[in-house]
């Protein structure tokens, strides 16, 4: 049993800015900002009416026109308050300071800027579970277990599968993802600054709820670590399902990655060299509380791995036939939901969930 993880993501795809004006020219003018950020503003005229959004809005536009009314009805202090003005005079930045806005910006000289505000607005806020998968043994099946768990996953919310493993085969061919265009790792490793969640989501690889983060041919350097935590942490606000295919040789990396995961599960091949590679795994791990075995069936009982390893079992990952060709279709390791391994992964998911 694996035990319920609740994980505290909630899908709210239509998050949207709070805009408090009344002013219809500028409304015309976030409109128009909203619409080249690809967002839908929730427009308020009445700062009483607003109170219910106020803390929950990715981000509050207050125009000059309502900011004395609104700092009236004292609404919390919260981050992201942003006032608009298209002259703003002392007592604009006397009521900014009020309500702790965060800025006074001028149209149209601050266009730019606040489309990208408008841009940068996370729409599912929270924070999705994160699964990690590694191979007790070399070609146990964990890099085709993390991509049938971000495919399952992937109908219920959008999920993410995060290659980590430079020497793997690239997860994006295992999804039939790797002639779909979209940003790898080498295309994050050398950007700087805040990365969005929903721009992560949007783009990388993806198709039918699923994204992949991989590395291209040739190009396996490892981001730096720093980068990889802002990916993770992007990757799980803008998620409900974060899945990273870990790698297997012991280092800084694989060692943090796996701290920050919900749940590691470890694929372990039901045979004897099975058991005692998938124990030698185990062995220097300081902390397998959050530990599980994925058991791939062999000539050991099943049963018996719990005992031999010391982690309990999550599930019994099923023999899938036609993998390879479903693989080199394009359709990724879950062909289709009935077929055992996709069930398999199902019912781990909503036990989990
Ligand atoms: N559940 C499964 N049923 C049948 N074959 C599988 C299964 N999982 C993995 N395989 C096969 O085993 C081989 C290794 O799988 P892979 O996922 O790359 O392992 P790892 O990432 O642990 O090295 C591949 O050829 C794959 O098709
Ligand atoms: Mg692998």
């Amino acid at each position: 049993m694996v035990g319920a993880l609740s994980p505290v993501w909630v899908r709210v795809e239509d998050m949207q800015p709070l805009v408090l004006t009344r002013d219809p020219s500028l409304l015309d003018d976030l409109a128009r900002l909203a619409a080249g950020a690809g967002v839908r503003l929730d427009v308020r005229g009445d700062p009483v009416a607003a109170l219910a959004s106020w803390s929950v809005a990715p981000l509050v536009v207050v125009g000059d026109d309502l900011v004395g009314e609104v700092a009236a009805v004292a609404p919390p202090q919260r981050a992201g308050v942003v006032i608009v003005s298209t002259a703003p005079a002392t007592e604009v930045f006397r009521l900014a300071l009020e309500l702790g806005a965060a800025c006074v910006v001028e149209l149209p000289a601050a266009e730019a800027h606040l489309g990208a505000l408008f841009a940068d607005v996370e729409e599912v806020p929270g924070r999705g579970l994160v699964l990690g998968v590694v191979g007790g043994s070399g070609g146990a099946g964990a890099s085709t277990l993390a991509c049938a768990l971000g495919q399952v996953g992937g109908r219920d919310g959008p999920s993410l599968v995060i290659d980590t493993d430079p020497v793997g085969p690239g997860l994006d061919r295992l999804l039939g993802l790797d002639e779909t265009a979209g940003v790898r790792w080498h295309d994050l490793a050398t950007s700087a600054g805040r990365l969005g969640s929903r721009s992560l989501r949007e783009a990388v690889p993806r198709r039918d709820g699923v994204g992949v983060l991989t590395w291209a041919a040739g190009a396996a350097t490892p981001a730096p670590l720093a980068r990889v935590r802002d990916v993770l942490a992007a990757g799980q606000r803008g998620h409900a399902l974060v899945v990273l295919d870990l790698a297997r040789q012991a280092g800084a990396l694989s060692a943090e990655l796996m701290a920050r995961c919900d749940l590691v599960l470890a694929v372990t091949p039901a045979t004897v060299s099975g058991v005692a590679s998938t124990m030698r795994l185990i062995e220097p791990m300081a902390d397998t509380s959050r530990w599980r075995l994925a058991a791939r069936r062999g000539p050991v009982p099943v049963r018996d791995l719990a005992a031999a390893t010391g982690v309990p079992l999550a599930f019994e990952v099923p023999e899938q036939r036609g993998l390879a060709e479903a693989v080199d279709l394009g359709l990724g390791p879950v062909r289709h939901r009935r077929a055992p391994l996709g069930r398999a992964v199902a019912r781990f998911l909503a036990e989990v969930a």
